[in-house]
């Protein structure tokens, strides 16, 4: 039986600097995903990237002194450090400078040419260097999306027959529930398309650094239109490829609510244009910001994901960015709210509930774990309840709702920690009422253990720590049979470990 597939896919990061944590959450969340759906039994390809090309990036280098590739090699070079300092578990990094993807996008652009779907004609008009974007009006003269100066444009360019695919986006969106997710972000994209579309200008000829037009060389490809192809090119299209049509279209597009039009009408257009499918869902999360400035480079508010790695390391990043803010919604940095979730949640909740159990197993029982003997009410209560958490994962995980997966998760926490409050295992043990105590500490360790895998994939360092603590079996492509009550066996061995979340001193605080 061939296994379903899954394509997730991250933006390209613009090749100007270094990722500040706003960059890093596409990914990160990218990665929860994808093993996620490993871990229930999908086929997953995971593609993230650089995007290297256009105006910013030659401008860039040259205030460096470097020649555009050098310049973006150095970089890349970063990406690779900060994803392999996060555990991120891409399958495929694609950069637009790789010369598949520029031979792909010249055929793809004269493929277009051909169909007359792209046309040379003439753009007056603003543009934004930093964003990449072409502007249509604006009152002073101020980017509408980032607020900068804008440039005044008067080239000769080719253009993207948009206008003509409008009846057919309107038909995607209103026809496919989870094209746009989260859906409030739906009826903003729909308006403005419903509005009218015009022709996008593609090209532009005032600088070099991109891949050329083919037969008009004066020209290079409009570094949007070369970018948003990677998500085909990766797999090796316009050829008629085996990976293109294995994992063609993508399931899942992640990107930030700023790209959202770029990913929801112009993409899907040119798929169409291309006679290629469009994708399954693209999801735009919100902003980080600080002090409810959206962190960018250009303001120079920035916070560095190494900032909270080297303190509380890779698997709190990741918890905190998801637990904090509903996906999707805005949200403020501060290191005060990542100590306190770290501390609350990690480390007294989770990282307590975990050294507890294990602990109290090696006291009273040897490192054995016992046997759930007699019947206990509020045992039975917390299975129950620790029982119908992976659906409810599950649930949350297929709607793209990080929060509400780790919001499900963290009930049954607070509930367990509730429980060794309640049932008292050191009075029950000084009473000698051993086959109680046995039973509340299988429903304890059972717990802990589901729990642990639920959490893998935002605590992929973690989990597995604990759940060797545990004497739990797992496996990171097969989380299934792992996900009902009762797998820990009576008489399997528990040892107490090192606290999963030690306290973190912060220097100056
Ligand atoms: N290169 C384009 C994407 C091309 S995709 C074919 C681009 N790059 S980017 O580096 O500027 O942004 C990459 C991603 O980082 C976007 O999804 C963007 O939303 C995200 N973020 C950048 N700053 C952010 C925050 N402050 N908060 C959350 N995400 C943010 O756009």
């Amino acid at each position: 039986m061939t296994r379903e597939k899954f394509y997730i896919t991250t933006p390209l990061y613009y090749v100007n600097g270094e990722l500040h944590i706003g960059g890093a959450y596409t990914t990160l969340a990218a990665d929860i995903l994808a093993r996620w759906h490993r871990a229930h039994g999908k086929d997953v390809f995971f593609l993230t990237g650089s995007d290297e090309h256009g105006q910013k990036i030659e401008r860039e280098a040259a205030e460096h002194g470097m020649a555009p590739k050098e310049f973006a090699d150095s970089i890349v070079q970063k990406f690779h450090e900060l994803w392999e300092a996060l555990d991120i578990t891409f399958d495929h990094f694609i950069r637009t400078t790789d010369d598949y993807h520029e031979r792909a996008v010249g055929e793809v652009f004269k493929k277009l040419m051909d169909s007359g779907d792209i046309y040379l004609g003439r753009y007056e008009g603003l543009y934004c260097t930093p964003c990449e974007t072409f502007v249509a009006t604006s009152e002073d003269g101020l980017c509408p999306s980032c607020g900068r100066e804008l440039e005044r444009i008067s080239e000769e360019n080719y253009f993207f027959r948009l206008s003509k695919y409008g009846d057919a986006l309107l038909e995607l969106i209103d026809g496919n529930p989870s094209f746009i997710l989260p859906p409030y972000r739906r009826a903003e994209v729909r308006n403005r398309v419903a509005e009218g579309l015009e022709d996008i200008s593609v090209s532009r000829s005032t600088f070099k650094w991109g891949v050329p037009v083919p037969g008009d060389p004066d020209h290079i490809v409009y570094v949007w239109f070369d970018a948003l192809l990677n998500y085909v090119t990766a797999l090796g299209a316009p050829d008629d490829t085996e990976r293109f049509r294995r994992y063609w279209p993508a399931d899942l597009h992640l990107i930030g609510k700023d790209i959202i039009w770029f990913h929801c009408v112009i993409w899907p257009a040119m798929l169409m244009a291309l006679g290629y499918e469009p994708p399954r869902t693209v999801f735009a999360h919100g902003w980080w910001t600080i002090n409810g400035e959206k962190i960018s480079k250009s303001k120079g508010n920035i916070v560095y994901p190494r900032e909270v790695v080297s303190l509380y390391g890779a698997d709190t990043l990741r918890f905190f960015l998801f637990r904090e803010v509903p996906f999707g919604r805005d949200g403020n940095f501060t290191f005060e709210a990542v100590d306190n979730r770290y501390h609350q949640e990690l480390a007294n909740g989770l990282g307590n509930l975990v050294m507890r159990t294990a602990s109290m197993i090696t006291r009273y029982f040897g490192g054995k774990l016992p046997s759930p003997a007699v019947e206990d009410e509020g045992a039975k209560a917390l299975a129950a309840l620790a029982s119908a958490m992976p659906a409810k994962v599950r649930e949350a995980m297929e709607r793209v709702d990080l929060g509400a997966a780790l919001e499900h998760i963290w009930n049954v926490v607070r509930e367990a920690n509730r429980f060794v409050e309640n049932s008292k295992p050191w009075v029950l043990a000084k009473e000698g009422e051993t086959e109680r105590l046995g039973t509340v500490l299988y429903t304890l360790a059972e717990t802990s253990r589901l729990l642990l895998v639920e959490l893998y994939p935002f605590l992929p360092r973690t989990a597995p720590v604990g759940l060797a603590q545990l004497g739990a079996e797992w496996d990171p492509l097969d989380a299934e049979p792992l996900e009902r009550w009762g797998v820990l066996k009576p008489g399997s061995p528990v040892t107490k470990g090192k606290p999963l979340f030690p306290r973190v001193e912060r220097p100056g605080v």
